[in-house]
């Protein structure tokens, strides 16, 4: 039977073979960087340059990088799904978007946006922002990252919450399940009675909330699975 409400989480591992870093395999971003050096509002406050550098550095990486078989395939479901498919990402890339995806939720925000620690004006960002650039807005010094650090509330959660509450197919790709609240979306759409895929290099933290799971590389499984629910 076809799917009619389908939501869709993706983490850093749906990008890797993108050549864009995942966070805590080997060698990570987070091995490379200190979270709450570059991740937190307090890590800003100490020293906005070093986490300005290391957004600037991922935002021209990302900028350069294609999307990959995984993110085609999604585009692809979103296609013969008009209106049923909702991407909610953990990533800050734009290979969704890149690969023709529409209905797109960036929960931790975009590496292309800018945001004024001031008025919370946003624009787009440009390659290397620094703390000193003006907010078109209101002037202020306050240019940071429009991404969402720990500690700091995700975005669209009510939109999520909804479409997991009358979603009968919820599918993760490429996420650890180690960060919250993206990591009990799938507890959250079983209990609403969907079904659910896990589909990873390797299980997740969260792999026995799925009813179904696949394991390999992204640009593998994620057109298989795609291939067979176009046949259904
Ligand atoms: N194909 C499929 N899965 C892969 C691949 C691949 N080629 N390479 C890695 N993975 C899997 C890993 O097995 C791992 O489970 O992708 C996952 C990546 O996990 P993380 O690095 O923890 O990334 P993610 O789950 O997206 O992190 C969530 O944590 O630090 C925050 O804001 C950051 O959005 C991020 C959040």
């Amino acid at each position: 039977m076809a799917h009619d409400t389908i939501v869709i989480l993706t983490g850093a591992g749906i990008s890797a073979e993108s050549g864009l870093g995942t966070f805590r395999d080997e060698g990570g971003l987070w091995a490379q960087h200190r979270i709450e050096d570059v991740a937190t509002p307090e890590g800003f406050s100490r020293d906005p340059d070093l986490v300005h550098n290391f957004y600037n550095a991922r935002r021209v990486q990302a900028a350069q990088a294609t999307p990959n078989a995984a993110h085609d395939a999604l585009a692809r479901l979103e296609r013969d799904h008009p209106g049923e498919v909702l991407i909610v990402t953990q990533n800050v890339d734009s290979l969704h978007e890149k690969a023709g995806s529409r209905n797109v939720l960036h929960m931790h925000g975009l590496l292309a946006g800018a945001l004024c620690h001031t008025c919370d004006h946003r624009w787009t960002a440009p390659d290397n922002m620094a703390k000193s650039d003006p907010c078109p807005g209101c002037g202020a010094p306050a240019t940071r990252p429009d991404v969402v650090w720990f500690g700091e509330i995700p975005y669209g959660m009510d939109q999520i919450y909804a479409a997991l509450s009358k979603a009968d197919l919820f599918v993760a790709i490429g996420t650890s399940g180690e960060v919250y609240p993206a990591a009990a979306f799938g507890q959250e759409a079983r209990q609403a009675g969907a079904h659910t895929v896990e589909l990873n290099l390797a299980p997740s933290s969260r792999v026995s909330d799925f009813a179904e799971t696949h394991f390999g590389p992204a640009t593998r499984i994620v057109p298989d699975w795609v291939a067979r629910e176009r046949a259904r």
